[in-house]
């Protein structure tokens, strides 16, 4: 069998860290820094060829510099002959421009899976990315994992009563209804409406939330723009508290305080992106997503399914 190893880049160190330690094998060093120029200079410390290679990289802010990073480092291993490249990207970036919603725009989602494929890598692997299709942009195997199950079993763990799953917005519709059906609870949605970038507006909510714990689920919170207004909105309908799971915490600008500030009670992120100090507010809680990523990693090396991880997805299953 080919010879495990696990190589980090620059983005989320900490994550690498936890998973090297569940692995139980340790990050192999690389060498990463910038020329004066700002390009980046790579070496792998230790011989690669013929190992099957993981390289963790969330490609979170500074976007452009980590997915060039992640660019070179597949460079570098390719270069070095390794037997075989794996991506563990928790957070892709770009992938929220997934389709021409204008004309002259680009599709970046496509753009970025390009590069990623064309680079040399083997296989990605990634949670929650904006929409299920965009596995279908890379022309290599993409083991896309969910973060709901993780929010679910929390959630359950704490005996909550009348909870509604609510969704933000209608693309996160089959997000909700799988989280909905894993926790036996109804569902609402919030017909969003965005007249501009980063900056959204509530229309209509769908379904009862009066008189319950209204648990909204998305995929990222940036700005923080659309869970604000939709929290007001669900508390204006009589939701009587506010949960929100989302998986990536990118938290923009004053996302944090603005979420701190607001209606909403509890913030629960996955820690599939690095949530600096600064960014931390007393109402958010992260979850980890180290030990799935570990079982991921070891089913993967030794050629098992990964189905089994999967399981809670089978018709009729509830937590
Ligand atoms: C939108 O479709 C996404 O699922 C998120 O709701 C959105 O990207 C969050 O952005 P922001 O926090 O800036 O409102």
């Amino acid at each position: 069998m080919r010879k495990l190893q696990l190589i980090s880049g620059r983005s989320h160190p900490v994550l690498a860290k936890k998973v090297a330690r569940l692995v139980k094998i340790p990050l192999s060093p690389v060498e990463i820094k910038n020329f004066a120029s700002g390009e980046i200079y790579v070496r792998v410390g230790k011989k690669v060829r013929g190992n099957d290679v993981f390289v963790i990289q969330s490609l979170v802010s500074p976007v452009n510099d980590n997915l060039m990073e992640l660019l070179i480092l597949v460079d570098a291993l390719k270069r070095a002959s390794a037997g075989r490249i794996n991506l563990i990207c928790p957070f892709i970036c770009y992938s929220r421009q997934d389709r021409k919603a204008d004309s002259r725009e680009p599709i970046t989602a496509k753009l970025v899976a390009n590069l990623i494929s064309k680079a040399g890598a083997d296989r990605l692997l990634t949670i929650d990315l904006h929409a299920d299709q965009i596995q279908g942009f890379y022309d290599i195997p993409v083991d896309h994992f969910v973060g709901y199950p993780l929010f679910a079993k929390y959630l359950k763990k704490k005996r909550y009563k009348d909870m509604v799953v609510v969704s933000p917005d209608i693309g996160g519709l089959k997000r909700a209804n799988k989280m909905a059906d894993l926790l036996g609870l109804p569902i609402a949605v919030i017909d969003k409406i965005r007249k501009k970038h980063n900056c959204a507006e509530v229309a209509h909510v769908v379904g009862e939330v009066k008189g319950k714990i209204a648990v909204i689920i998305d995929d990222i919170i940036d700005t923080g723009g659309s869970i604000v207004v939709a929290a007001e909105v669900l508390k204006e309908r009589g939701a009587k508290k506010i949960i929100v799971c989302a998986t990536h915490g990118l938290l923009s600008g004053k996302a944090s305080e603005n979420l701190q500030k607001s209606c909403v009670d509890k913030v629960l992120f996955l820690d599939s992106v690095p949530i600096s100090k600064e960014k931390r507010f007393a109402k958010m809680e992260i979850l980890s997503i180290a030990s799935l990523l570990a079982k991921i990693i070891k089913r993967i090396h030794t050629g098992q399914s990964l189905g089994v991880l999967f399981k809670w997805e089978k018709k009729g299953r509830r937590l």
